[in-house]
């Protein structure tokens, strides 16, 4: 079973199609990273995986349960940290956190002990009794952190939980996910930090205008940012994904009028285009090669689905 398992989410606000179609599955244990650039759609998936905003189509089921059949059953099982901190500001770090542990049921002892340890590990000892509004924007992220997981959830989701921290809250953030998955808690991570992801994640999922556009592990991912090149090419009549099944392409990619030919080698794959082309009469009417560098790559696949 997945830990989440969303299918053919799609959800529009007026004529803009947030989120087109939206299929993934995270698998239990994993660290799933969730990618892609401002209004990609990343956060209106998430409101959807989450039970916050009903998708206009589609399922989601998280471990088995059905978000909007039964959203509080699911809900128990999840923790979430949307991309606005919910921590309540006149509320000091210390009752808003027992707040969402008495939401999740937590009996009086078991949270006092849990909101203890909790306030050390996120360095809000000290602040404890301080209401929220006074904090700095690490420190709140920080509070709606501790929140979210304080009845070790099974799925944790993170909305992009490191933007606009510093270097000490991004390492305690990262240090928090990665000591909750080893607890054994999936991860959804949403962000645009491509670097954050290939370090902590086993599967990525890039997303842009509400499409998934590549889907891969992070070493195979990583590998194609780091070394694959490609081949862009575009032809002077339709052709289908079959003109592309040779060897040396890795993936084909429409874009535009053209189509992207991933590889790591453009030697092999100009030649087995050339080649098709000339048997099957197909004109070329343009051809380039490119390396692309890592941020050039997520670049290109996000500008062209
Ligand atoms: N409540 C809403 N009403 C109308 N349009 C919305 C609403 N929420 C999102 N959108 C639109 O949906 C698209 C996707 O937005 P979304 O917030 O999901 O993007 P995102 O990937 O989270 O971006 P960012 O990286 O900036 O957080 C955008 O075009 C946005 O304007
Ligand atoms: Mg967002």
């Amino acid at each position: 079973m997945n830990a989440i398992q969303a299918d053919h989410l799609i959800k529009q606000f007026g004529s803009v199609t947030a989120v087109n179609d939206v299929s993934l599955a995270v698998r239990e244990g994993e660290i799933f990273g969730f990618l892609g650039p401002n209004g990609a759609g990343k956060t209106t998936t998430m409101r959807m995986l989450t039970g916050v905003l009903t998708p206009g189509s589609g399922s989601v089921l998280i471990s088995g349960i059905d978000i909007h059949r039964h959203p509080l059953e699911a809900k128990m099982q999840m923790g979430v940290i949307p991309e606005s901190s919910t921590v309540y500001g006149d509320l000091s770090a210390e009752q808003n956190l027992h707040m969402s542990g008495k939401m999740y049921g937590m009996p009086r002892r078991e949270r006092e002990e849990r909101v203890d340890e909790l306030l050390t590990r996120m360095g809000l000892l000290e602040k404890r009794h301080l209401p929220v509004r006074t904090f700095s924007k690490g420190m709140k992220q920080r509070v709606s952190i501790a929140c979210a997981i304080i009845h070790r959830p099974r799925v944790l989701l993170l909305d992009e939980p490191t933007s606009g921290l510093d270097v000490q809250s991004r390492r305690l953030v990262i240090e928090t996910i990665r000591e909750m998955n080893q607890q054994g808690s999936t991860i959804f991570l949403t962000t645009h930090n491509i670097e954050e992801a290939n370090t902590l994640c086993q599967n990525v999922c890039i997303i842009n205008k509400g499409t998934i556009v590549a889907q891969d592990s992070p070493e195979r991912l990583k590998k194609m940012f780091d070394t694959t090149q490609s081949v862009e090419v575009s032809f002077d009549r339709p052709v289908t994904r079959d003109m592309f099944s040779g060897d040396a392409i890795l993936r084909a990619e429409p874009c535009g009028d053209k189509w992207r030919l991933y590889t790591d080698n453009p030697d092999l794959v100009v030649k087995y285009i050339a080649g098709r082309a000339e048997r099957e009469s197909i004109g070329i009417t343009s051809l380039v090669t490119s390396g692309p560098s890592l941020e050039e790559a997520f670049v290109q696949l996000t500008e062209c689905a």
